[in-house]
């Protein structure tokens, strides 16, 4: 039997990630569902989305009326009960295992369609405690994208122990077939394939840098103009959030206990000054928004 498309797509969280996921929905032809519990939250985002595709019209990557027309296929709202009729719901919100397991909860109460696909963005978080918050774990899985959404080709793909084929096969057909995404498949274990890799690297430039070893902008270009790679480890931690890679760390470290995914503490320090990198204005480096 041919895999069904997903038409009606629901995004639970408009920041970074939830805003780049609702923009690519919305340029494939979904209809979209945005929700943020509080109205300026959701203003926030609508206003991300608007400017990622006002970039994009600028770069000649969109036309005016597409970028209108995408927009416009996009409901942004503060309610969540207007999910219910949603084919696929991906939760995009902060990184933290309690309010994630409290949007699962809800959402299977409110959901009405039997076989909806209820995924989760998590970068670490394993996709088993987030399913057990539902009465459907066989329908939940991790369908992980990368920043900023609509450039980056990559979706990891996390099915859980109890999570059903046809339930991954769907997933994958989504993110394939309707996103045009290239899929990679990684075991339920915090931190999947790519952030079980990024991860440790991105924290032991931060060590480097804390111990004097060698300047921010050395250890960017080192990796950079030695290694090919298209930011340093410090710009990337900066693009990527420090409080999300402090969540991130944390979670690897109680899945492994491993001494190299503890988050060092001049990362905590920078988290708690509030200096969260892009998003903030200042984290490694200093950024005019
Ligand atoms: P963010 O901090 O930019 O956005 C989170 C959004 O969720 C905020 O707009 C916030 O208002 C909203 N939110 C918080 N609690 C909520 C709740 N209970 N219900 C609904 N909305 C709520 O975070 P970001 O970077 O977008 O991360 C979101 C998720 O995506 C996390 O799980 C993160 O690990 C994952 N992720 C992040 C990547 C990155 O590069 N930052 C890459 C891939 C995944």
């Amino acid at each position: 039997m041919a895999t069904r498309t997903i038409g009606k797509v629901g995004v639970i969280g408009c920041g970074l990630m939830g805003s780049g996921i609702v923009e690519l929905c919305a340029r494939r032809g979904l209809d979209v569902i945005s929700f943020e519990p509080t109205q300026s939250a959701s203003d926030t985002g609508r206003g991300r989305v608007q400017r990622s595709l006002d970039r994009a019209v600028k770069s000649e990557k969109l036309t005016r009326a597409e970028a209108d027309a995408a927009l416009g296929r996009v409901l942004f709202t503060t309610d969540l009960d207007s999910f219910a009729d949603r084919e696929l719901t991906v939760e995009a919100i902060v990184e933290q295992e309690a309010a994630k397991i409290e949007v699962f909860g809800r959402l299977d109460k409110i959901v009405t369609s039997p076989d909806a696909v209820l995924a989760s963005n998590t970068s670490s978080i394993p996709i088993m405690k987030i399913a057990m918050a539902t009465a459907r774990p066989e329908y939940v899985l991790g369908i992980h994208f990368f920043n900023p959404v609509p450039v980056l080709k990559l979706v990891e793909l996390v099915p859980s122990l109890m999570t059903a084929a046809e339930t991954e096969d769907r997933a994958r057909s989504f993110a394939v077939d309707q996103l045009g995404k290239t899929v990679v498949r990684s075991k339920d274990k915090a931190g999947f394939i790519v952030n079980s890799l990024l991860i440790p690297y991105i924290l032991a430039a931060v060590r480097m840098l804390d111990s004097g070893f060698a300047s921010a902008e050395d250890i960017d270009n080192g990796m950079m103009l030695g290694c090919a790679h298209p930011l340093g480890p410090l710009q990337l931690a900066d693009l990527i959030g420090l409080d999300t890679i402090k969540a991130i760390a944390e979670a690897m470290y109680e899945e492994f206990k491993e001494p190299l995914y503890s988050a060092p503490p001049f990362l905590l320090r920078m988290v708690e000054a509030g200096l969260l990198g892009r998003k903030s204005g200042r984290g490694f480096y200093e950024y005019t928004r």
